[in-house]
């Protein structure tokens, strides 16, 4: 898989440096090669790789040159194709897929350098719709909420396998779950660690928020289970501070790919979309998370998309969600 550029700011060191501290241990360092001169460019401090982002850290300096670089980049693309960009002086400093996770006073938020026209991507649970929803929704109401609760108590716990923007953890927390949530995907980690934090801090959620595990999958919490001591201090941490308990139930959201292009997807959508792609591993991640729930496993589909099928793991029963559904594994 071709590797990307992560650019991250800093700019509100207390904030943005207790995500990094989490980030860090799970970051390894390859040898960087000869293309990849960028990355050790005056302004930039390489910290390693996860998965595939090579991920740089920059300072305010090189910052305002990636934002010019960027919006003259944009600008050169749209009007004289990716030839044109290839060839000028911008393409010195980003690749077309490159991101930057740049942390401002209202937060993190996140870009893709190509698409220098559209607003970042920042996540406020404190927003007026997003609170609605949640109160307006709860255990009954809240389709996920039914699927993945019912007959369950409170603080059960539960695995968000696919954290993604949050959205669905924080409406499983408000509805009494004990949520742990799981995300791979750098650039998302770490705006919703950002938003998670400062939600932590306001008086709005009066609910044990959820928790986001270390960046990584609901893989590397099994595998800490099987072999503890294999496993790195940050996951062993996790196991502990569960007690190494297995979750009574994992739901699983992963991206679907587009039915039809993004006209009208909404602008966070479509910067969302264009970072994570469509997620191909799903036979595979329903089967191991079969392996780790004690009760079901929960997966969200498309209403017109078939169920997931996986060799002698069949669908028990689904739940209704208008546009979507939910399916139903019992473990
Ligand atoms: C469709 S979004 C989830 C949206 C989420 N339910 C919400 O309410 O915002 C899928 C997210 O899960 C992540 N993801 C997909 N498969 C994953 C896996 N196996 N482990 C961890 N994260 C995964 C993707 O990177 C993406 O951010």
């Amino acid at each position: 898989m071709a590797m990307k550029k992560l650019f991250i700011h800093l700019n509100d060191k207390t904030l943005s440096e207790s995500s990094l501290g989490k980030l860090l241990p799970l970051v390894t360092t390859p040898q960087v090669s000869g293309g990849d001169g960028l990355l050790l460019a005056e302004g930039c401090k390489y910290l390693g790789a996860y998965a595939n982002y090579h991920l740089v850290l920059i300072d305010d300096e090189f910052l305002r040159s990636l934002l010019e670089a960027s919006k003259q980049g944009t600008k050169l693309i749209s009007k004289h194709g990716l030839e044109a960009f290839a060839e000028s002086k911008w393409a010195q400093y980003f690749d077309l897929e490159d991101a930057l996770v740049a942390y401002g006073p209202a937060g993190a938020g996140m870009s893709l350098l190509s698409q220098a026209q559209m607003k970042p991507l920042c996540l406020d649970f404190e927003l007026l719709s997003y609170r609605q929803r949640l109160l307006r929704g709860g255990r009954q109401k809240e389709a996920v909420a039914r699927a993945v609760l019912s007959g369950l108590e409170d603080d059960t716990l539960v695995f968000d396998a696919t954290a993604g923007l949050g959205r669905e953890s924080m409406i499983l927390a408000h509805a009494g779950a004990h949520v742990m949530s799981f995300e791979r995907q750098v650039p998302i980690w770490l705006i919703l660690q950002d938003a998670l934090e400062r939600a932590g801090k306001s008086r709005f959620f009066p609910f044990t928020l959820p928790k986001l595990c270390p960046l990584g999958t609901i893989s590397d919490y099994k595998s800490a289970l099987e072999a503890p001591k294999e496993s790195s201090q940050v996951w062993q941490e996790l196991l502990s501070s569960l007690e190494g308990r297995r979750p009574e139930v994992i739901y699983y959201d992963p991206m679907f790919p587009e039915r039809e292009k993004s006209a009208q997807v909404k602008k966070d959508m479509f910067l969302f979309q264009q970072v994570i792609g469509s997620d191909q591993d799903t036979e595979q991640f329903l089967a191991l998370a079969c392996s780790l729930a004690r009760t079901r496993v929960v997966v969200k589909r498309p209403s017109y998309a078939e169920p997931v099928r996986v060799d002698g793991i069949e669908r028990s029963y689904f739940v209704d969600g208008g546009q979507c559904r939910f399916d139903c594994y019992q473990c």
